[in-house]
């Protein structure tokens, strides 16, 4: 086998994400200081210097052979295989080549979405991409319901699905996985070691069923490109959220960039509770050392963006 990394330029760098929240009745003005030196324009032409939103979006079959090593772009010495399962379901094409929108909605997951009745609002977009599977139908009102991106990262499946240890949870993946139609399923299969299995899991279920999902894996330079384009704006992310990620690779296909569900603080600006995620019970430590991203940064690099109304930015929506 091939090491795949052989070959591969990757920049040791990082990036960041923001966030904004929109809600029905929600505050107009973020409680959060903004930090100093965030007075910077967005350009996708910044960011292509730092990595290609298209082709990055995912790895292509043509690139690699079943059995190549891949090491994990967080985890550099330990490494996994490219399955021929994982083989088979990766794009031959970039999967949203010669795509561009008007606006797109990326929908986050903070619980400052409920009882906001976005839902009808987020569905009108063209474009809607959401995280990590967040479920739709009984939120639908508050969240939409359209999703043409979804993110999944190797880890929900054990959060969201009993790691699939019963049928009835193994049921409930698989109905979620239909429910999505043909929208891309985004899995960030190599970020991190310890999710091959729940990962493998998935992609023999979209095969077996033949489901009509286009899967997309990330390129292995993604993260520490878009770490490296945001650390040129003076955003020093620990590692980008997922959030951050669709934001900046959103800014390539779409005009204008609609965010929902950003919100990652305990209360909102009239002092209420705010649920980490909107569908479960998941609490998060925002400002610790030990959490992975650091998403209050991200949030106020995006509520500058918005508050500039500089290209491709949170147009139109309430930070
Ligand atoms: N988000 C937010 N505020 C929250 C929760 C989520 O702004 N209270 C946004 C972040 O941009 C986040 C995205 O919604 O990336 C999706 O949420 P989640 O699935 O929790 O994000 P991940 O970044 O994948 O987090 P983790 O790595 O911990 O799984």
């Amino acid at each position: 086998p091939r090491d795949f990394l052989q070959g591969q330029r990757s920049t040791v760098l990082k990036d960041s994400v923001s966030t904004s929240a929109r809600r029905g009745t929600g505050p107009s003005t973020s409680p959060w200081p903004t930090s100093s030196g965030q007075n910077f324009r967005l350009s996708s032409g910044d960011i292509l210097r730092f990595l290609d939103p298209l082709r990055d979006l995912s790895i292509l079959r043509g690139a690699v052979r079943p059995g190549d090593t891949v090491h994990y772009v967080l985890d550099r010495h330990s490494s996994t295989h490219i399955t021929e399962t994982l083989y088979r379901l990766l794009p031959s094409a970039p999967p949203l080549k010669s795509q561009f929108h008007r606006s797109c909605a990326i929908v986050g997951n903070s619980g400052i979405l409920l009882n906001s009745r976005c839902g009808e609002e987020i569905d009108r977009h063209p474009f809607v991409i959401r995280c990590n599977l967040a479920p739709v139908e009984e939120f639908s009102e508050d969240v939409g319901s359209r999703t043409d991106l979804v993110t999944m990262n190797p880890s929900v499946v054990q959060r969201a699905f009993g790691d699939l240890q019963t049928e009835e949870w193994q049921l409930r993946f698989a109905q979620r996985l239909k429910a999505l139609g043909g929208s891309v399923l985004w899995i960030p299969a190599f970020m991190a070691k310890g999710g091959e299995g729940r990962v493998e899991w998935a992609l023999q279920l979209i095969q077996d069923q033949g489901l009509e999902l286009r899967t997309a894996v990330p390129s292995l330079r993604l993260l520490h490109a878009v770490r490296g384009y945001w650390l040129t704006k003076r955003v020093p992310i620990k590692r980008p959220s997922t959030g951050l990620l669709m934001y900046t690779l959103a800014t390539r296909f779409c005009s204008e960039l609609h965010l929902y569900g950003f919100w990652p603080f305990p209360r909102d600006a009239h002092g209420a509770t705010v649920k980490y995620h909107y569908y479960d019970q998941l609490t998060y430590r925002y400002t610790s050392s030990s959490s992975p991203h650091t998403m209050p940064l991200e949030y106020r690099t995006l509520s500058t963006l918005h508050s500039q109304g500089r290209c491709g930015c949170t147009r139109g929506h309430a930070i």
